[in-house]
């Protein structure tokens, strides 16, 4: 596995911003910014060894840098959604940026991805890696403490991305971050995700409200079309009339990993069957939001020109659930100060035989 790395162009602040392409044996090449982290490219083969981009994104870092659907990107401080933009922690109440009506979204108006991150190419167990760091003052979008931020992205030779976050804050506050890729395994210009299949390693899914916050309950997935346990096309249930799909026009949830952290247990499959092309995803974090792009109208013109319509692509966004600060129930998204947040994702791709 190699890395290089190319200027890409200057930030509107004028801030040099570079594009590290990380190519293994096989082929496969992810390219990636170090303004906000993004994945800007991800080379895959499919069963007949054609390659295809598989992810959404841009040519411009302009438009990353004006643009709002987080292609690619990693999303902190907090990923999704925090209700009333407010939460406590030791006897203090924490005003956050209200970036969505009242709540608070994946960081607020300037969230991790839409920072120029420092980059350095490092050795990580024999092999380069990407590191990007990123320090986020105490009260950015709200959020009480320094927190230094590491994100490493590797390559392995058997076509794992490996993605480490790493955070470490000088007071107590709350961390929860992810990378919000939008996979297409048939290509990231071929349109809708709908007949490729999933499945999510998942009994129980957190409902949410009209606004997308969780009610704090955790429920069955079985017999509602929530039911990813065994594959099915995401096309399947997608337009069922079921209150929870209504709501948020598509899948956009977060589900109750089985696999509870563990690495080597697989968290999510995706299958595209006319490609060939398999995704899996593994995870340390207890939760993952499936998000199928329902906002996505046209009107984001993406690479090449390829205008990205409604269910282009689906996001598998490793997570604490949704406003955990705000519910006792959920795993915690707290981290004292001086103890470290340490997690893992890895998206795996091979073709079906
Ligand atoms: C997450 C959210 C969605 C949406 C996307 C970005 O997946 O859950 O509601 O905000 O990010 O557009």
């Amino acid at each position: 596995m190699s890395i290089t790395k190319r200027f890409y162009d200057n930030s509107a602040a004028g801030t040099l911003v570079h594009i590290f392409t990380l190519k293994n044996s096989k082929g496969t090449t992810v390219k990636i910014t170090n303004f906000g982290g993004i994945v800007t490219s991800l080379m895959v083969p499919d069963k007949n060894g054609n390659f295809e981009d598989i992810v959404l994104g841009y040519d411009k870092l302009s438009d990353y840098e004006k643009k709002g659907p987080y292609f690619g990107a990693v999303i902190g401080r907090y990923a999704n959604r925090i209700g009333n933009a407010c939460f406590e922690l030791n006897g203090a109440e924490y005003r956050l940026d209200k970036n969505e009506g009242e709540n608070h979204l994946h960081g607020g108006f300037i969230g991790f991805d839409k920072v120029v991150w420092n980059a350095e190419i490092v050795t990580r167990n024999g092999a380069e890696a990407l590191e990007l760091v990123y320090r986020s003052k105490d009260g950015e979008g709200g959020f009480p403490g320094n927190l230094d931020v590491k994100v490493t992205y590797s390559l392995t030779e058997d076509n794992a991305l490996v993605i480490d976050y790493y955070a470490v804050s000088d007071k107590d506050t709350v961390v929860n971050l992810t990378n919000h890729s939008y996979f297409n395994l048939a290509g990231h210009a071929s349109g809708n995700i709908l007949s490729q299949k999933l499945m999510i390693n998942a009994d129980k899914f957190t409902p949410v409200d009209k606004a997308s916050i969780p009610t704090g309950e955790l429920v069955d997935v079985k017999g509602t079309p929530m039911d990813f346990t065994k594959m099915k096309t995401i096309g399947q249930d997608i337009n069922a009339d079921f209150e929870q799909i209504i709501f948020t026009k598509g899948y956009d949830h977060n589900w109750v990993l089985n696999t509870n952290g563990n690495l080597k247990e697989k968290a999510a499959e995706v299958i595209d069957e006319k490609s060939g092309r398999v995704m899996e995803v593994y995870t340390t974090k207890p939760g993952v939001q499936l998000y199928t792009a329902n906002f996505l109208d046209g009107s984001e013109i993406g690479k090449g020109g390829v205008p990205y319509y409604k269910n282009a692509a689906l996001c598998l966004e490793t997570q604490y659930f949704p406003d955990s600060v705000n519910k006792k129930n959920f795993p915690s998204a707290v981290l004292k100060a001086g103890e470290k947040y340490n997690h893992t994702t890895i998206y795996k791709f091979a073709v079906l035989k």
